[in-house]
Order: structure tokens, then C-alpha cells, then sequence
């Protein structure tokens, strides 16, 4: 039985980008042997795994490979190619990833428009989806982080205590706020923030999915419907079995995360989205270590008086110094 493993083609091909994608069906001996081979093979059959290439076939020539190339359609104005295949694995997503996460090398990412500028970042909506696929399409937030000069540093101060920095040009370009110093400032913040996105969701905290981090932007699920954000808790108007069942669910995320160690920093009705009955905790770049950072215990409480604050004064009585001392306890019981 004799199979012919290449696909050829003659015929010139228009200079373009070209995704690299499996023979179908694809002839069993091929499998993909040679190319990524320490891979598990992806899920999705028709891609190969392979980064798309830019190819130019001079006239005559012949294109001789194991796979079939599919032409794709440049990005146009507000999109760019899905930064998926180009971030390093560690800068990707807790496993298990979930299904409407989109990995193909075939995706364009569209600027939808923004959702919020805020102090310290800018949010805004994207689609990633691969043009033609009804499946392949998900929204997500995309936070980046500003790395100008009017950034506001407030929290740069009290939380970065005991975090190192290793090279010291680095130390010393934040210290001396230069435009330097300012981008790994802001790659720093988005890279703390995807790292306690990805510790929290995978504890089970309400967080949204953390997609990615590339430098300064996070991509993350977008809490929402329809391309409209939730609200913010801030904005809800709910009758008092709804704020009773808001607090407990805040109450338990702050529980999971004391029991952790650790305080969300800077929680308050801003901080928490209400979708659907569920509340998320979002802003999560300043998460601290309660025992160990200096100030933890500051932030804790304060964290406990924010939420009480606003919830007694929309009807739903709570006592915060009763919250801290439980969450204190909590943080304390893993020593
Ligand atoms: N994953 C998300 N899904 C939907 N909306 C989001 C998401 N992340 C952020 N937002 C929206 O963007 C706003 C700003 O996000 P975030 O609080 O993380 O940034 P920030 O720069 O700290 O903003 P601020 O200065 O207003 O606190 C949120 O209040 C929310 O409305
Ligand atoms: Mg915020």
C-alpha cells in the first residue's frame, strides 16, 4: 500500500500568510511525526499546530510539504493576529483550560472598543475568532496597563514591599520613575495581576479566566452578556435577599483567599462585578500576602470595612471588625 505523504503543488503562490493545516483525512503515517512531535496532538484536527508563515513561491517553483496550506486573509484596521502562539507557555492560562478558550493559529483578535479607562489601566473589549468558524469565537477583557507618565502610582508604595526585583537597573529605573522604569512598572503590575488571577481561579475564587499576560495587557474573560459588561456592584440595586446572598458570596471568596494567606487589597463595590445573580472579584494586581507583607493586615481590614461600609449602607447589616477577626483567624491557621 503506498500512500504519498506530500501534498505539491506547482501552481505559484501569491505571496500571503499561510496556515499550515492537516491533509483531510490525513494519512495515518503522517501524524504530524517530526514537527512538534513532543506535543500531544492538538484537538482541534485541522490545525497543525504550527505558527502560520509568511511564504513566497518564486514562479515555477514547486511548494513540496507534508501539509496543506490554507491562505489567511490579513488582519485589517483594528485587528491584529491572535497573540496566543506568540506568549510563552508560562504566561498562559491555569489548566483546565476552558473550552471557549480560542488557541488556533488561524485567529484574528478585534478591537471592539473599550470598556473603562481607570487610573492605572485601560479595559477594553476584543474578539478572538477565526474568520469563518461560527465555534471559534469568544470576547474577552484586555486590560493593559499604562506605562505613561500620568499614571497614577498610588499603589506602587506599600504593596510592592517584599516583592523582589532582580536586576538592579530595573530597581533603580522604578525608583527613578523614568519611561523605562514606568514600562517594567506596568509590565510588573499585569504580570502580579495574572498571577493571582491564575492562583485564585484555580482555588475556585470568582475570578475571571486569566487567557494570557503579554507585557503590559492581560487578556481575561469577560464577565458579561451580549458584549455588555456586568455592573459593578457599586451600581446594583437589589432588594435584601439579593444584598444578603451578594455578601456571602464576597464573604466566602474572602474566606478562600484568607484561608490562602492572602487579601485582595483593594476591595470594594468598584472591584466586584454582579453578573447574573454572581458576583466576581476583578482589579486583583495588589493581592497581598496578609502575614508577610508588612502592611497585609491593613489592607485585610480595610478590604472588610470597604464592603461592610457599603453594604450597611444599602440595608444589610454586617459588622466588619467580626469579618476581619474570622478572615485573620483563617490567615493565621496555616501556621
Ligand atoms: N473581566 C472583565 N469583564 C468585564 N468588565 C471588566 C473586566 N475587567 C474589568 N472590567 C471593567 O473595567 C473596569 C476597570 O477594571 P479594573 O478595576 O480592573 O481596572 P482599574 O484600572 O483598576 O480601574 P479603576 O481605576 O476604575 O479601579 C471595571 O470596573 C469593569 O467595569
Ligand atoms: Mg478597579
Amino acid at each position: 500500500m503506498s500512500h504519498d505523504p506530500l501534498t505539491r503543488t506547482t501552481e505559484p503562490l501569491p505571496a500571503a500568510r499561510y496556515l499550515p493545516v492537516r491533509p483531510d483525512p490525513a494519512p495515518a503515517h503522517l501524524a504530524l511525526t517530526g514537527v512538534g512531535a513532543a506535543d500531544p496532538a492538538p484537538a482541534d484536527p485541522t490545525t497543525t499546530d504550527l505558527p502560520p508563515v509568511d511564504l513566497e513561491v518564486p514562479e515555477g517553483a514547486a511548494l513540496v510539504a507534508p501539509f496543506e496550506f490554507r491562505a489567511l486573509a490579513d488582519p485589517g484596521e483594528g485587528q491584529r493576529w491572535s497573540t496566543w502562539s506568540s506568549v510563552v507557555k508560562g504566561a498562559r492560562g491555569p489548566q483546565p483550560r476552558p473550552s471557549w478558550v480560542i488557541t488556533s493559529q488561524a485567529a484574528i483578535d478585534t478591537e471592539l472598543g473599550v470598556l473603562k479607562t481607570g487610573k492605572e489601566a485601560d479595559v477594553f473589549l476584543i474578539e478572538r475568532a477565526v474568520p469563518g468558524s461560527a465555534e471559534q469565537t469568544a470576547v474577552l477583557a484586555a486590560k493593559r496597563y499604562r506605562d505613561r507618565e500620568h499614571r497614577n502610582f498610588h499603589r506602587d508604595a506599600g504593596y510592592l514591599e517584599g516583592r523582589s526585583v532582580r536586576r538592579s537597573r530595573d530597581q533603580r529605573a522604578m525608583q527613578g520613575r523614568t519611561r523605562y522604569g514606568m514600562q517594567v512598572l506596568a509590565g510588573q503590575w499585569a504580570m502580579a495581576e495574572f498571577g493571582a488571577l491564575c492562583h485564585l481561579w484555580s482555588l475556585g475564587v470568582p475570578v475571571p479566566y486569566p487567557v494570557q499576560v503579554d507585557g503590559t495587557e492581560i487578556l481575561m474573560e469577560f464577565i458579561g452578556s451580549d458584549r455588555v459588561a456586568a455592573p459593578r456592584l457599586a451600581q446594583v440595586r437589589a432588594e435584601p435577599a439579593e444584598l444578603a446572598g451578594y455578601f456571602d458570596q464576597i464573604a466566602n471568596a474572602m474566606r478562600a483567599m484568607a484561608a490562602n494567606g492572602q487579601a485582595h487589597g483593594d476591595l470594594s463595590a468598584y472591584n466586584l462585578l454582579v453578573d447574573q445573580g454572581r458576583v466576581v472579584l476583578i482589579d486583583l494586581p495588589q493581592v497581598v500576602d496578609v502575614v508577610s507583607n508588612p502592611n497585609g493586615m491593613d489592607y485585610l481590614q480595610r478590604d472588610c470595612r470597604n464592603v461592610c461600609t457599603w453594604f450597611n449602607s444599602h440595608g444589610h447589616r454586617c459588622d466588619p471588625e467580626e469579618l476581619f477577626g474570622e478572615l485573620v483567624g483563617l490567615a493565621f491557621s496555616q501556621y
